[in-house]
């Protein structure tokens, strides 16, 4: 079924292709749009592919299943379609013409004409990253204004609603809902009949509510029911109802649908009146996490330590949208002017990906005895995504660290903290770092039989870059004092097994097992050199001298083990000459400042990438002819030259414009035609902003 869907897809991607696209888009067409992204579960994208409007397809969750959002506008009693494909069979709307499209880190706006008025669509997903309670409201907005085109005064009504495909993977489930009016806040609340805590069903979550509100201004109305039945009361009257359906029934069975309209009155072309959608997801408790002994404990987002319901949740976030837009205006200005320090298709591909990289977390307190909340206790949840569902997987998390970095280094503590409290509880039994901590989100249970995917180098090298990395960044150093044991202990292991890495997974598992991996090499070496660092940082001056002289006779033995008898590149893996990988490990040298490896060997890969490259980008190694997005730029922040740092810059705009693919971002791909592979939204592209805190 998957397979067949894909190709479908592929196909009809094929079809468009050829017709060019008639808005402006700025920067460009991403694959696929983010309108809705906070979380793992809070994921609602519009799949443009080659070129399709906001009204031309559904929003979709991030797996490719419908989400149900539609949007209409009455303007002078004929309607328009502005989000959705809805069919509303007998009633007479036209679709409005979409202008533009932009996107920035926070937002996606669209500009469509409906006739004599033009509107603007504003999708904002906030990225506020130093207000933990802020940043762990699973909510985000639709804004919409209008404004005269024409030099008259027009009649607008505005009306929007979401289907229960919001709350589950299956629609053939039940689901209920209600509608209250609260602090001045209309609300639909929808959620499944039968819910079932800590599961999933097709990576949708199968508890909690979703939650669909605007103001309650004298202009608002509202409706539940029928999807045809509620879309053609307002195509046709320009309102809604007030009333309620409550045959509650599967998510199938005639579409029940949740809707929310304004009247914006007479409209001319210097007002420009607006109307506030939320849309969240809300689940409570959000993640079961192992503590010591192999008990589990639940955990809650990080919200409810401020906010004791939903509805003055909502009501605090949709009072405080204009502040929040201005907020994210300047977030998404500081960015783009931080990365435009580098270039515009630089800055084009970080606005991208921090919607995405943010929405794959969620920041979690437990709770005290007396049942309030412990907001010393905080730990944030990663879902991988797409590649599996596994939680706070170490090397999915250290791609993305360059987000945490720029955007807040307090969240990667807390990143980190889940992974160190488990391992300190002495369940896990390897003497390398955990893969991650749980295979099923959320579902955070640990693996006490030491049977999690193996990438032994690959984690302990990446704990002890990243500790290290954030005391570097903040100074604070409680992580490294409190866990010196667990440190001490992954360094052992690189001590005695990174110079020659066994046969085993590096990162890039879909690429296999393969013993004497370079690059391996380097990450474990860096291990090494990090801990040097940290005994230095933690007083233990004998014990940084020893192990930093083990990474510099390390590095020199490396240095023949890794070379290709050209000289010209290093290996892929020791003794296969023609070989050769991006060394993106080297990446974790220059974050850290440490200059463990010397100056010819970044010439030397510089010369080499320019040689080998595809018309897509430098592919990841010789194994293949594929590339990982994260990879390149990680790459592109070692290299020695700006031609070549552009290189692999401009190669993942080219593959991100494309247009061969309507999924939320792959950082997986071909480099011979910038085909996505079969990864998408994954929080990896975090990893983008690697250039922006060098
Ligand atoms: C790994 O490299 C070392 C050093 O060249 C060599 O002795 C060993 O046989 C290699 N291992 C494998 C599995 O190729
Ligand atoms: C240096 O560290 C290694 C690995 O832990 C250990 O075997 C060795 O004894 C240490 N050397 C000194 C001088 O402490």
């Amino acid at each position: 079924m998957m397979a067949l869907a894909h190709r479908l897809c592929a196909l009809w991607l094929f079809l468009v292709s050829v017709q060019a696209i008639s808005w402006t888009a700025t920067p460009f067409n991403p694959p696929s749009v983010p309108l809705a992204v906070r979380t793992p579960y809070l994921s609602a994208w519009l799949p443009q592919g080659s070129g399709a409007a906001l009204n031309d397809v559904w929003p979709t969750f991030w797996t490719g299943s419908i989400v149900g959002w539609a949007g209409f506008v009455k303007v002078d009693g004929q309607a328009y379609s502005f989000l959705g494909a809805p069919s509303v069979p007998g009633a007479n709307f036209q679709k409005a013409t979409q202008k533009s499209s932009q996107f920035t880190a926070t937002q996606s706006v669209f500009v469509l004409s409906a006739g004599p008025v033009e509107i603007t669509v504003y999708f904002l997903s906030p990225v506020e990253a130093k207000d933990l309670v802020k940043q762990s409201t699973p909510f985000s907005y639709m804004a919409v204004t209008a404004r005269a085109t024409d030099g008259g005064s027009h009649s607008v009504q505005v009306y929007s609603d979401i289907s229960a495909e919001w709350v589950t993977g299956d629609n053939s489930k039940v689901a209920t809902w209600s509608t209250s009016t609260v602090n001045n806040v209309i609300t639909h609340q929808v959620q499944l009949q039968s819910p079932a805590v800590y599961t999933e069903i097709n990576d949708h979550t199968q508890y909690g509510s979703a939650y669909y509100s605007t103001l309650n201004t004298a202009s608002a109305t509202y409706q539940t029911g029928q999807d045809t039945v509620v879309r053609a009361q307002f195509i046709n009257n320009g309102r809604l109802p007030n009333t309620q359906d409550t045959a509650f029934r599967a998510v199938q069975d005639r579409w029940p649908v949740f809707a929310l309209a304004h009247d914006l009155g007479s409209v001319d072309g210097n007002s420009e009146p607006q109307v506030v959608f939320s849309v969240g997801h809300v689940r409570d408790p959000a993640i079961k996490y192992i503590v010591a002994g192999g008990g589990t404990q639940d955990r809650h987002l990080y919200f409810w330590s401020q906010f004791n319901s939903v509805s003055s949740l909502i009501s605090s976030f949709l009072n405080d949208f204009n502040n929040a837009l201005t907020r994210a205006w300047s977030f998404d200005v500081n960015i783009n002017s931080d990365a435009n320090k580098i270039s515009a298709d630089y800055a084009s591909v970080v606005a991208l990906s921090v919607r995405q990289a943010m929405g794959s977390m969620e920041i979690t307190v437990s709770k005290n005895s007396d049942g309030s909340f412990n907001t010393n206790d905080v730990i944030v949840f990663m879902k991988e995504i797409s590649s599996d569902g596994n939680v706070n997987t170490v090397d999915v998390i250290f791609p993305a660290w360059p987000i945490l970095l720029y955007v807040n280094p307090q969240l990667g503590k807390f990143l980190l903290e889940g992974l160190f409290r488990y391992q300190a509880t002495g369940l896990y039994p390897n003497k390398w770092s955990v893969h991650d901590l749980g295979a099923s989100y959320p579902n955070a249970i640990g693996h006490n039989d030491g049977n999690d995917e193996a990438m032994p180098v690959e984690e302990s090298g990446n704990m002890l870059i990243m500790a290290l990395s954030y005391a570097q960044k903040t100074g604070d150093t409680s992580h490294l004092s409190q866990y010196t044991a667990l440190l001490d202990q992954w360094t052992q292991f690189l001590i005695t097994d990174s110079l020659i890495p066994a046969n085993q997974l590096s990162t890039d598992d879909f690429a296999g097992h393969l013993a004497n991996q370079t690059n391996l090499a380097i990450k474990g070496i860096i291990g090494i050199k990090a801990m040097s660092q940290i005994a230095q940082t933690l007083g233990d001056t004998a014990k940084a001298s020893n192990y930093s002289s083990i990474a510099a006779n390390y590095v020199s033995q490396w240095q023949t083990l890794s070379a290709s008898s050209s000289g010209q590149h290093l290996t892929l893996d020791y003794n296969d000459n023609p070989s050769w990988g991006l060394a993106y490990n080297l990446y974790a040298d220059k974050l850290l400042k440490l200059n463990l490896f010397p100056a010819s060997v970044y010439d030397m890969q510089t010369a080499w990438y320019k040689t080998v490259a595809q018309p897509y980008g430098v592919p990841l190694d010789t194994r293949h002819t594929y590339t990982k997005t994260d990879w390149e730029i990680w790459t592109a922040g070692i290299v020695t030259d700006t031609a070549t740092r552009d290189l692999f810059i401009s190669s993942v705009k080219k593959y991100a414009s494309s247009g061969s693919s309507n999924q939320p971002l792959g950082d997986w791909y071909e480099t011979t035609n910038g085909a996505a592979e079969g990864f998408r939204a994954r929080p990896v592209v975090g990893g983008h902003l690697a250039l922006l805190i060098l």
